[in-house]
């Protein structure tokens, strides 16, 4: 999981609740080369959503999001996803990811928690919500105090932003819904901030 983020550090996350547009979608993307991606299970066909694109894009690595319950990490498992992306974690949550031997990152906002995740053994951490916890530069304070951690930023990030993120040396990859919102099949700037993104990697 590392490495795929390494290579590709913009991680589009979708919210999908319709099978064809979904493709579409993942069309547009992974064609472009940002072909990581994070699927969120906040919609009732975000499993069927998750498979179809699996089917269709062997090359994409996909993940699910938003995993709050235990019992989720088999079931994504068990659908192909890559990895596991929590907003939050708990004990039982790191734990289980084990259990199923699938790639987890679990979020974090404070310190406590970052130091908390750490003592769990994951110093691969997504940083939720990034822009309203301090955006990158509290991530850049961190880099001083926290240096064996990495960080995933997530929520709020923009077109206009996202390569401050990248800059940090304690930022490995970062994720967002900015160039994929509702109704981006529509907006002709959709392909463009895909092309954009690519081009600055
Ligand atoms: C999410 O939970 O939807 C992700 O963190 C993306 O956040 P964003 O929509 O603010 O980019």
């Amino acid at each position: 999981m590392l490495n795929k983020f390494k290579n590709s550090p913009v991680i589009p996350v979708l919210t999908l609740d319709n099978v064809d547009e979904s493709l579409k979608i993942a069309e547009v993307l992974v064609t472009s080369g940002l072909s990581n991606l994070e699927v969120t299970l906040r919609t009732p066909n975000a499993f069927k959503c998750i498979e179809a694109i699996k089917k269709e894009f062997s090359e994409a690595f996909i993940g699910a999001g938003t995993l709050v319950k235990k019992e989720q990490f088999q079931q994504v498992k068990d659908i192909g996803c890559s990895f596991a992306v929590s907003p939050g974690f708990t004990e039982a949550l790191v734990y289980e990811a084990k259990k199923v031997g699938i790639s987890y990152l679990p979020g974090v906002s404070t310190p406590s928690e970052i130091i908390r995740l750490r003592e769990l053994g994951v110093s691969f951490q997504k940083f939720f919500h990034a822009s309203n916890s301090g955006g990158y530069k509290i991530l850049q304070a961190y880099s001083n105090i926290f240096t064996d951690i990495k960080f995933c930023p997530t929520g709020g990030i923009q077109q206009e932003n996202y390569q401050e993120y990248l800059k940090l040396n304690n930022v490995l990859c970062l994720g967002g819904s900015w160039m994929v919102s509702k109704g981006c099949l529509k907006d002709k700037n959709f392909t463009l901030h895909v092309e954009e993104i690519v081009k600055n990697f």
